[in-house]
């Protein structure tokens, strides 16, 4: 292990119980992503290289969502809440002196940025040994107190053990730091648990490292960041500050968005530059836009990839598996699932396009739907090139359709139409003559 390694141990062993839920509180999710997942994320993009998660006792459901999202992250339990101090040294196994540094953050305060992260790191780089983040708060109850001397912070006091004095003091803890791996295991052993609460804190830290001689620094960063979630009010307001900044980013990448404020992202939602976005547009997850993209107004996307200059909606659907090339266009009432649509091919009207894939400049009639599900298995619909599905078509999967083929009006096609062909296949039309209703109504009564 280099000198240069750095090592991120994430806190999220509380129980959340004011989330009154059976979804435990760092797997509820902020713009399509579990809180826990933001804040893995976060640390990837500020460059830290090991993570570690220290989980509630029996938090199964937590462990297997943190696999998926990232494997590499090791992940640790603390069996008996009994303070902050004693859940990081539940990641004792992975704390080691040759660490240039750790960085220890919370599951439920997802929205902390890449940036402040690294301007702690950056902290100890320049000379310290811990690197406290601090903010000012508009109401400070509740936190540990950041009591300075100079630019020196000699102290944290969690409120319960301040004096008057210190409680007035409005520059507080947000509970995350950074600390040379040479002294962080050395420091927690340290602490005891002779306070208040009778808990082991890890502000507690603070003064011992002082008295230690090492010294400690002070980050500051705005309240915004650091908002804790332990309801679903302050989920609901994570989750608006996140949507926020996900517009702000977009705009800035040159995206056009025409009423911001109505549009929801995902964290994962990627739109390309000239794009334009209608309002009351919902992006889920998997979401990825090229260049000059219009999505109209109302649509829902999640789980596709659109290439350049597509057009999208209005009120169109459009769900994961699929790919939509470009120059295509899906257009009103349009709802399409796990398709591939070829570089132009145009969907315009009130269709359902499933498991199925549409060849290049092809186009699909208004109310056609590709019969996919038989009530057990789902089956592909294949469709050539600059084929033509006439309106209210039902096309009965298996089956493909060819090259420059032509399906008549209404047609239930349950065979595959050859390249080149016409395929009719409805029941012929009957005229027959002075059989109106309409005209037997106006005929003179006899007698
Ligand atoms: C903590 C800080 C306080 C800071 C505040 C910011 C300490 C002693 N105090 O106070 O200075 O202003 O956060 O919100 O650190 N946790 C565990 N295991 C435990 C105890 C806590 O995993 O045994 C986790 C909690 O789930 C939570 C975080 O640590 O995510 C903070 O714990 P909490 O009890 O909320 O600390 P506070 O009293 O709020
Ligand atoms: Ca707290």
């Amino acid at each position: 292990m280099t000198d240069r390694s750095s090592l991120a141990i994430i806190l999220a062993a509380g129980e959340g119980t004011r989330m009154r839920s059976r979804t435990p509180k760092v797997l509820h999710q902020i713009a399509d992503r579990p809180m826990i997942g933001h804040v893995l994320d976060t640390c990837k993009r500020a460059d830290v290289g090991e993570r570690a998660v220290v989980v509630g006792h029996g938090a199964e459901r937590v462990r297997s969502a943190i696999a998926d999202f990232d494997p590499q992250t090791e992940i640790y339990e603390q069996t008996e809440r009994l303070g902050t101090a004693h859940a990081v040294l539940a990641a004792a196994p992975v704390i080691s002196e040759d660490l240039h540094d750790i960085v220890i953050l919370y599951g439920d305060v997802p929205l902390v940025r890449a940036e402040t992260i690294s301007r702690l790191r950056a902290g100890l780089s320049a000379g310290a040994d811990i690197v406290v983040l601090g903010f000012h708060a508009s109401d400070p109850t509740g936190y540990g107190r950041l009591l300075l001397e100079g630019d020196r912070l000699v102290a944290i006091r969690e409120e319960r053990d301040a004096t008057d004095e210190e409680r007035a003091i409005s520059l507080c803890n947000s509970g995350m730091l950074a600390v040379r791996g040479a002294h962080l295991m050395a420091l927690l052993s340290a602490i005891g648990n002779d306070n208040a609460k009778g808990e082991y804190y890890l502000t507690d830290a603070i003064e011992i490292a002082n008295a230690r001689g090492l010294t400690v620094a002070v980050e500051i960063t705005g309240e915004d960041e650091l908002l804790g979630v332990n309801d679903r009010a302050q989920l609901a307001a994570a989750e608006a500050a996140f949507q926020r900044r996900m517009r702000a980013r977009t705009l800035a990448s040159g995206v056009t968005l025409q009423a911001p404020e109505t549009v929801t992202f995902s964290a994962d939602t990627e739109i390309g530059a000239d794009s334009m976005v209608e309002p009351n547009v919902v992006f889920g997850p998997g979401v990825t836009l090229g260049e000059g993209v219009r999505v109209r107004a109302f649509s829902h996307l999640e789980g596709v990839r659109i290439e350049p200059d597509v057009t999208v909606g209005p009120y169109a659907r459009i769900r994961p598996g699929t790919t939509i090339a470009s120059g295509a266009r899906i257009g009103n009432f349009v709802e399409v699932k796990n398709a591939d649509l070829g570089p132009g091919a145009k969907v315009n009207h009130l269709t359902y396009i499933g498991d199925a894939s549409i060849g290049a400049g092809s186009n699909i009639g208004a109310g056609t739907i590709t019969c996919n599900y038989d009530g057990r298995n789902k089956y592909r619909t294949i469709i050539g090139e600059g084929s033509f599905i006439g309106s209210n078509s039902s096309l009965v999967a298996p089956v493909t359709i060819g090259d420059q083929a032509y399906v008549g009006t209404g047609s239930v096609i349950t065979e595959d139409v050859p390249s080149g062909a016409l395929a009719i296949a409805r029941g012929r039309q009957v005229n027959k003559p002075d059989r109106s209703p309409a005209r037997a109504a106006n005929k003179p009564k006899a007698g």
